[in-house]
């Protein structure tokens, strides 16, 4: 079988040659396209694959179409709101992620991130400490599980809430699980957020839920940017002054976000699972998955079914 490896956002190289041992010891041939930049490239390279490995690419009705042999398509990573998962189902496509793979990279970024933003972008001014801060962390998958571990580690008080997460489940890690979204938001110091990006959580976190934070409050986003209702903010940000957000996501409103300085950060391009850890987990994750469905029909992590 020919499994695809296309990734705008390359894999570490040393990902890469673990995706193509596993391929090739179970009798496939891996294919790459890394850094393409026209969606051309993408579509005559899935012409004549049977499976293929992305990251945050774009899946598009006509990349799918294009595809006339795929039967698998792993998204080596968690979010998956970039494939389009419905019409792969339609065309017979199995779509997977690798959940769990890449989360400790996201939580360590998330203290990169805040450690950055309470000492004032380090530019030498009396900054805060993390310590017994109250940290809210929202939605608790499996990224949200890392930083709740690390931030005992910074010794700081933990909640969090997750419509879908059991409350014994977040009290067992040795978190106070909240009743609501607004009583984090109430209850915190620093939000950082971990939900998906979809239907129920496109533009949710705007202007009215992040004004229940208390004063100095930082907000921060490695999630996605779409789970942000980007107006609501800015115009929150332009009311108060104390308020800070940093993100891992570029927002489209990058430019009048920018204004706030000193309150305000993006990475460039997302970063937060850009780690040679991280692509060597997800990545051959990834290709175990696509071994497996071949050799048994395993689609044990299939989120189109
Ligand atoms: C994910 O959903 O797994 C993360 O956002 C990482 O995405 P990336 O592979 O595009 O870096």
């Amino acid at each position: 079988m020919k499994i695809l490896v296309a990734t705008e956002k390359p894999f570490a190289a040393v990902a890469v040659e673990g995706i193509k041992e596993e391929a090739q010891a179970a009798g496939h041939e891996v294919v790459l396209l890394e850094r393409y930049t026209d969606k051309q490239q993408l579509l005559d390279a899935v012409a004549d694959a049977d499976a293929m490995i992305v990251r945050s690419d774009k899946i598009t009705p006509d990349v799918l179409d294009a595809a006339k042999n795929m039967k698998i398509i792993v998204r080596a990573g968690a979010g998956y709101d970039s494939i389009d998962t419905a019409h792969a189902k339609e065309k017979n496509i199995v779509v997977e992620n690798t959940p769990g793979q890449n989360s400790n990279a996201v939580a360590e970024l998330v203290f990169g991130l805040l450690v950055y933003a309470m000492r004032n972008f380090y530019n030498g001014k009396p900054g805060r400490e993390l310590k017994t801060k109250k940290l809210g962390i929202l939605a608790f998958g499996n990224v949200g599980r890392n930083v709740a571990r690390v931030a005992m580690g910074f010794g700081m008080q933990v909640y969090a809430y997750d419509e879908y997460c059991p409350k014994d489940v977040i009290e067992s890690a040795g978190v106070h699980a909240v009743a609501s979204r607004d009583s984090l938001f109430k209850s915190c110091d620093i939000v950082t957020l971990h939900i998906p990006a979809n239907a129920e959580t496109k533009q949710s976190i705007g202007y009215d839920v992040v004004n229940q934070m208390g004063k100095g409050a930082v907000l921060i986003n490695t999630a996605r940017k779409e789970v942000i209702d980007e107006p609501g903010l800015l115009k929150l940000m332009s009311e108060r002054d104390d308020l800070k957000y940093i993100t891992d996501i570029m927002p489209d409103a990058d430019a009048e976000f920018r204004k706030f300085e000193g309150r305000y950060f993006s990475t460039p391009k997302k970063i937060g699972a850009q780690t040679a850890e991280a692509n060597i987990n997800a990545g051959i994750a990834a290709v175990k998955q696509i071994n497996a469905y071949f050799k048994d029909g395993d689609t044990r992590f299939q989120v189109n079914k």
